[in-house]
């Protein structure tokens, strides 16, 4: 963990709704518009970063982090630390994208602030359509595939994809995203992950990252 994951994580414990880390995001139903008993700053952080999020974030994202075109990730119910995180890889550029001009100017309590923003907000998930597809995405998301070394994603980002502070919630996402990613990983586009993602995304086949992340599209 560095020091601003801790410092954010720090920051949570000491707020009045501890509850935001600790329960599962899909269940809670979200507040109207910011989240109750937060301390008087975080109350004020989140007065900024609303107009922060209408004049820009919400171009792709959505006002409600529930993005309209699938190459832009939900971001409603994502766990708070994780957004922060992601914000500052790009900002530092540790991770690459179109994300590294949008975060260039944010500050520390602004990212912050927009994972408690977009992580309050009620997350969706598809239907499925494709029985079959989602079938083998559910064998190889909740078991692996012992055949060729990969890990079951359940291990980590947990059987519903609920995630946990330290690992991205997956539950609902858009399949294209998450297909684009798991390309990303496996050619060395994306770095932030520390290769953990790598090692499993180069052992899945085309089929096995269509199908897992078409699973994945329709946790909830
Ligand atoms: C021009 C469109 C655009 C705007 C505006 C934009 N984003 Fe993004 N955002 C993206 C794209 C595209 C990605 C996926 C990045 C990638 O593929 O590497 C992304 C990824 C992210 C992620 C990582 C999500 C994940 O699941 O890893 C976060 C967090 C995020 N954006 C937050 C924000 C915030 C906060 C703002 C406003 C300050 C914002 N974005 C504005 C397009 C945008
Ligand atoms: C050993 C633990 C581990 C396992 C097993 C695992 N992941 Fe991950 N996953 C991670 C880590 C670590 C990250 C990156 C977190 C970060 O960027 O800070 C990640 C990130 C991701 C992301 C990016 C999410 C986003 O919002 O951008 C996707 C997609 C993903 N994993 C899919 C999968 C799938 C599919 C599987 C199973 C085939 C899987 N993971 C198995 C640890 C794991």
């Amino acid at each position: 963990m560095n020091a601003l994951t801790a410092a954010i994580a720090a920051a949570l414990m000491l707020a009045p709704s501890a509850a935001f880390g600790a329960e599962p995001k899909g269940k809670v139903a979200a507040p109207a518009s910011m989240p109750a008993a937060v301390d008087s700053k975080t109350a004020a952080d989140l007065k900024r970063v609303q107009q922060i999020v209408a004049t820009r974030c919400s171009l792709c994202h959505g006002v409600d982090g529930e993005s309209a075109s699938p190459v832009y990730p939900r971001l409603a119910g994502q766990h708070p630390e994780y957004i922060a995180k992601q914000l500052a890889d790009f900002q530092s550029g540790r991770r690459k994208g179109t994300m590294n001009d949008q975060a260039r100017d944010l500050g520390e309590d602004d990212m912050r602030a927009l994972g408690i923003y977009f992580g309050s907000k009620p997350p969706l998930a598809y239907p499925v359509r494709d029985e079959d597809l989602a079938g083998v995405g559910r064998y190889v998301y909740q078991k692996g595939n012992a055949f060729s070394g990969v890990a079951a994603c359940a291990s980590c980002h947990g059987p519903k994809g609920e995630g946990t502070v330290q690992l991205p919630r997956l539950a609902g996402q858009h399949a294209v995203y998450v297909e684009g990613q798991l390309k990303e990983f496996n050619k060395r586009e994306r770095t932030n992950d520390n290769a953990v993602m790598h090692a499993i995304a180069s052992k899945l086949t085309e089929l096995e990252s269509r199908a897992v992340s078409v699973y994945i599209s329709t946790l909830k």
